[in-house]
């Protein structure tokens, strides 16, 4: 049998990983895989999380299932930071997932069992494994215009003409803030047409946040995710806690399927649970229960919210500091967009194989199609990135 296997295509944010742990030289810089880095090149285990743990420890009798949708605490405290009251909680049907990849592919089969013809309108480009994961699925995906190779900003225009084409029932898969990989973002006034579009075509909105409060803060991150969840009959929601809690390997995600009927949310809920079991049964606890811990502590919830809050502004301050630099040393604004753009990403448009020039010259490491992690980068390695682009003449 084994024999019938095929070598899988790599990933390619995970192999970039690879390749930058085998590299021997001391001067190499990862802006590859989406992981928080602070200015001693440490992922460090939050604050909150730590004591939230410790709380846990303490407090934790028994380690016996909790349910197949996880902690209902854990749903409710993520529908509140993500929706605050934009949708009454009647309308919300919500499981726990492992992480956001967990719940986006939880989404994903949901969306066959119900329609087995739907398309999955995805940006061009998008985060490679909601393709590689629809792909896999043998579910039907179409690219819809999104990033603009010229302004480095979004292709509205280009985006709505494509997403014209979607059928009635078609999903719509949106980046709720931050979006990976380019960093190019809509704003409200954008996001209010594409929500009239999904109701005048009948369309479903699936929004991934596995951001919030990366970009412009906790609130305004989840402001296009509560107007979507609060404008259109049905959206499937998948949020991860891995990047702004930095509980990346406990994988901690959720799902909401939202209606506006409230009489299809206990069949939405039924089938949110039947998905576990047929997965994995019970979705992972340890990273829930933390997570919920620190939401429903004032004084967690605010050391969190601060220290999220440092990290958002580090990110800020390094775009800023490589958009100056760049302009200083290129004597032009094109790369001014660094600045304009959220998250911890951005696309600079550079070539494949001026993306592998920095990689082998400078042992400086980014996604193929030019996305780096600003994340990665520190007030002295910025520079050195500034000058190795305008070396290489990108
Ligand atoms: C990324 O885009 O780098 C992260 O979301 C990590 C991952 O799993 O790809």
């Amino acid at each position: 049998m084994f024999e019938n296997l095929k070598p899988q295509p790599a990933d390619k944010i995970l192999a970039l990983m690879q390749m930058y742990r085998e590299d021997p030289r001391d001067q190499k810089i990862d802006l590859g895989v989406g992981v928080y880095k602070n200015a001693e090149g440490i992922t460090p285990v939050m604050r909150a999380v730590k004591a939230a743990e410790q709380k846990v420890w303490e407090e934790q009798e028994s380690k016996a299932y909790t349910g197949l949708a996880g902690d209902p605490a854990y749903s409710d405290a993520m529908i509140n930071l993500i929706l605050g009251d934009a949708v009454p909680r009647a309308n919300i049907a919500a499981v726990a997932t492992p992480g956001g990849t967990g719940a986006c592919r939880q989404a994903f089969e949901l969306v066959r069992l119900a329609n087995p013809s739907a398309r999955i309108f995805v940006s061009n480009p998008t985060w490679p494994n909601h393709v590689s994961i629809l792909n896999y699925l043998g579910m039907e995906m179409v690219a819809y215009r999104y990033f603009d190779a010229e302004t480095r900003g979004v292709d509205f225009g280009g985006m709505m003409e494509d997403l014209k084409q979607a059928r009635p029932g078609d999903v719509v898969l949106l980046h709720g803030c931050c979006h990976n990989p380019t960093g190019a973002n809509l704003n409200l006034v954008e996001w209010q047409a594409v929500v009239d579009l999904i109701n005048e075509q009948g369309l479903i909105a699936m929004i991934d946040i596995a951001y919030q409060g990366f970009g412009d803060g906790l609130e305004e991150d989840a402001a296009a995710t509560r107007l979507v969840a609060s404008s259109v009959k049905e959206c499937l929601i998948a949020a991860s806690c891995s990047k702004n809690f930095g509980v990346y390997r406990e994988r901690t995600g959720l799902l909401m399927a939202i209606s506006q009927d409230a009489g299809q949310v206990g069949l939405n809920q039924s089938t949110l649970a039947f998905l576990n079991r047929q997965n994995y049964s019970f979705p992972p606890d340890h990273g829930a229960r933390v997570v919920t811990t620190i939401l429903n502590d004032a004084d967690l919830r605010a050391d969190w919210q601060q220290e999220l809050e440092e990290v958002r502004l580090s990110m800020l301050g390094l775009r800023q500091q490589l958009a100056d630099e760049l302009q200083r040393l290129s004597g032009s604004d094109r790369f001014s967009f660094i600045a304009q753009h959220r998250g911890m990403f951005s696309r600079i448009g550079a070539a494949p194989d001026l993306v592998e020039k920095l990689r082998l010259e400078h042992g400086i490491y980014m996604v193929g199609d030019s996305r780096m992690n600003i994340a990665g980068l520190n007030v002295q390695t910025v520079p050195i990135l500034a000058r190795a682009i305008v070396d290489i003449g990108i």
